[in-house]
């Protein structure tokens, strides 16, 4: 069975450490260090770290992911825009997965996520480069039918589903929209999976939205960063990320399982 076909079973987490960066940049010079909070959370429980190169370089900046890579024994999933300067620097690092990520607005579907349909034939030719080194394409969409059958399409291997209008509809305490996000989530995560797509989430989870998403059997990897690296102010990062990976594995009915 392909790790697509699994449903079920322990779900990954992976720790974005963008924030970190951010906080750093701040202030300019060297603290506090991303590739520390990456070794961080590997220690914590991470199964990956993820971190996200912009454009603006507003976060992370190059020399990080040298650093990131060479620290950490967990496997780095690389954020990028689709653009040749991102693809080039994908290529010269070759990162176990790489997220197609939109960064401009045109770039975005109505719900945030890439816009792939009606960018299909540009992203196909992007990603031939990128699964040929080895890299483990995932691409970042909207829970849409439209999206997910166009990333099915142009061969991406993973999916991520979009969490943000569910996150903000929670944060907002409108329970409807929520709930009708939850169930789009629900439905288009067993879409996906049902055109051999393998599923992960993520976008604005915390400790209050992560368990419904994690319950969801065909989802294999959530991604969380700002709300960890938030909470990790108030009681380190370390605990954070027990914590989280402890809702996620009880949400999974996992609790206690190494
Ligand atoms: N997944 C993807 C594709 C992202 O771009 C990000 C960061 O924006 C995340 C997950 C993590 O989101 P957050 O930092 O809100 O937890």
């Amino acid at each position: 069975m392909s790790a697509s076909a699994e449903t079920g079973g322990r779900l990954r987490l992976g720790v974005n450490i963008d924030h970190v960066a951010t906080i750093r940049n701040a202030r300019g010079g060297a603290f506090p260090d991303p590739v520390r909070a990456a070794v961080l959370a590997e220690k914590a429980g991470a199964d990956g770290i993820t971190a996200h190169l912009r454009e603006d370089r507003r976060h992370i900046r190059d020399a990080d992911i040298e650093a990131i890579m060479a620290a950490i024994s967990v496997p780095l999933n690389f954020e990028m825009a689709a653009t040749a300067e991102m693809q080039k620097i994908a290529l010269r690092h070759t990162p176990h997965a790489v997220c197609i990520v939109p960064e401009r607005r045109e770039e975005r579907t109505t719900e945030g996520g890439l816009e792939v349909a009606n960018d299909e034939n540009r992203l196909r030719d992007f990603l031939v480069p990128l699964a040929e080194a080895g890299c483990r394409v995932s691409i970042f969409i909207a829970a849409d039918q439209r999206q997910i059958e166009a990333a099915a399409r142009i061969g991406a291997p993973v999916i991520e589903l979009h969490t943000g209008a569910y996150c903000e509809a929670h944060a907002e305490g409108d329970e409807a929209a929520r709930d009708a996000e939850l169930a789009k989530l629900r439905e288009m995560a067993s879409f996906a999976h049902s055109l051999g797509l393998e599923v992960h989430a993520g976008h604005g989870l915390t400790y209050e939205t992560v368990s419904p998403v994690a319950a969801f059997p065909e989802v294999r990897e959530l991604n969380i960063g700002h709300f960890l690296v938030g909470e990790a102010i108030f009681s380190g990062l370390d605990s954070a990320i027990r914590r989280m990976r402890d809702l996620m594995d009880r949400a999974r009915g996992m609790e206690g399982v190494a």
